[in-house]
């Protein structure tokens, strides 16, 4: 059985269309040919909408895993680790200091991304930086380990 992923994309430019999102697709690359995207949108830095999509599938059950990019840094339209966090039952740290230690040694702005991971019910929740490179970077961290999480989550796995 393959997981279930829903892609977010959070970017007021690639939203309003003035600039066309490139995230999804690397993405998707990254990802492999292991999991069915149930779900591909591209927001605006709006937590209240984030919020509410992570909500919806979560509750429904309807994502194992879902993958956001951007809004992680300091501008002030970066909202989405607080909206990640409002609406996780716990976090996932490991994760996210995995993502940035392995991206520090290549790139030192990594530090400011404020990228988290963690869980509301039986979901996955995984920020992942805004630009293209830094997403394949910081997937090729954490996709090793995402199927042992997912089964993890799943209640699926009998040997831990
Ligand atoms: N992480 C990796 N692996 N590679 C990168 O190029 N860019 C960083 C960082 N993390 C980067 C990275 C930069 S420049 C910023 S500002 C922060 O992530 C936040 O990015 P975001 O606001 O687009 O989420």
């Amino acid at each position: 059985m393959s997981f279930r992923v829903a892609l977010i994309v959070l970017s007021d430019r690639a939203a309003s269309g003035e600039r066309a999102d490139e995230c999804i697709p690397v993405m998707k690359d990254r990802l492999g040919g292991a999991y069915s995207i149930v779900r591909e949108l591209v927001l605006a830095d709006d937590a209240a909408a984030l919020q509410a999509e992570i909500i919806e599938l979560a509750d429904a059950r309807a994502a194992d895993l879902i993958l956001t990019s951007g809004g992680t840094g300091l501008g002030p339209r970066d909202r989405t680790p607080q909206a990640t966090a409002a609406v996780i039952d716990y976090e996932v740290p490991g994760m996210a200091q995995a993502m940035r230690s392995a991206s520090i040694a290549k790139t030192k702005t990594a530090m400011l991304s404020r990228a988290l991971a963690g869980v509301r019910d039986r979901t996955l929740i995984v920020n992942l930086p805004g630009s293209p490179r830094a997403v394949a970077e910081t997937l090729d961290v954490v996709v090793p380990v995402l199927p042992h999480a997912l089964e993890l989550l799943a209640d699926r796995v009998v040997d831990g």
